[in-house]
């Protein structure tokens, strides 16, 4: 068996109340079997609640983000218990959106990453590089840095409960999107590095995720890589009928296995 898809869908700060309830209600019955493809939709807290309550039986809801602490006088934030008390079964951790803007750190995103796993939340660890350092072809190097920072403390048995998304953040929101063979290439050096930490079967299980102006077009040719597992998807995820194209063509590649 290979590793299970997954299409997760950011939201990242987009939609109100009504627009993320008929998003639900338009994916709903039109999901493949979870067991085939996991189909995540990650939206502002705000909505995590209703959304869970509404979500079909082949969805998830997952978190943006949240707070490493267990509990504690954190005004503002939420713990993964209480994102698991309400049924959240993802979490997406250190985006770099967090990293540029709310002083999200590797250190941050190793204690959310033990914390969530913890909870029985799953953990979508964000890692990639700027524009810069892809220039500078150092791009393996940094990537290999923030995996092994994210990773510290963390048990093989923890390690097989987390997924990665791989986003070089040059093709966040940009329409640049890293050619298939850069993604799958970036992504297979992340494998080496879990590999080198956890041994080859784990490296071999872990589902790693590209992220980076994901649409319909492209979808097809980044999931035929050896290496990519899915799509965390912003822009294109907003849509339900292109979130619906997305998870298709991951169905698609499973059928065909
Ligand atoms: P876009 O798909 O809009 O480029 O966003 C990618 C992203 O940041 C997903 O987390």
């Amino acid at each position: 068996m290979g590793r299970r898809p997954i299409i997760a869908g950011n939201w990242k700060m987009y939609k109100v109340k009504d627009e993320a309830y008929a998003f639900i209600y338009a994916v709903n019955l039109e999901l493949p079997d979870k067991e085939l493809v996991e189909s995540v939709i990650c939206a502002p807290a705000i909505f995590l609640k209703d959304l869970v309550k509404r979500e079909g039986e082949n969805l998830r809801i997952g978190a943006q983000n949240m707070h490493y602490a267990q509990e504690g006088a954190y005004t503002g934030e939420i713990s993964a218990a209480m994102l698991k008390s309400y049924g959240v079964d993802y979490v997406v951790i250190g985006h770099s959106e967090r990293r540029a803007y709310f002083n999200e750190t590797d250190e941050t995103v190793n204690l959310k990453l033990l914390a969530a796993v913890n909870q029985e939340i799953t953990p979508i660890v964000c890692v990639g590089e700027s524009l810069e350092i892809r220039e500078a072809g150092t791009t393996d190097e940094v990537v290999k840095k923030q995996v092994e920072k994210a990773y510290l403390n963390v048990s093989k048995a923890e390690a097989l409960k987390t997924v990665i998304a791989y986003e070089p953040i040059w093709a966040i929101g940009t329409g640049k999107t890293a050619t298939p063979e850069q993604a799958n290439d970036t992504i297979r050096s992340i494998r080496n590095v879990l590999s080198t930490l956890y041994g080859k079967e784990v490296a071999e299980q872990v589902r790693i995720l590209y992220g980076g102006s994901v649409n319909t077009k492209n979808v097809e040719s980044l999931l035929a890589t050896s290496d990519i597992d899915g799509a965390l998807v912003g822009g294109a995820s907003l849509d339900p009928t292109s979130f619906l194209t997305l998870v298709n063509a991951a169905f698609k590649k499973v059928k065909n296995q």
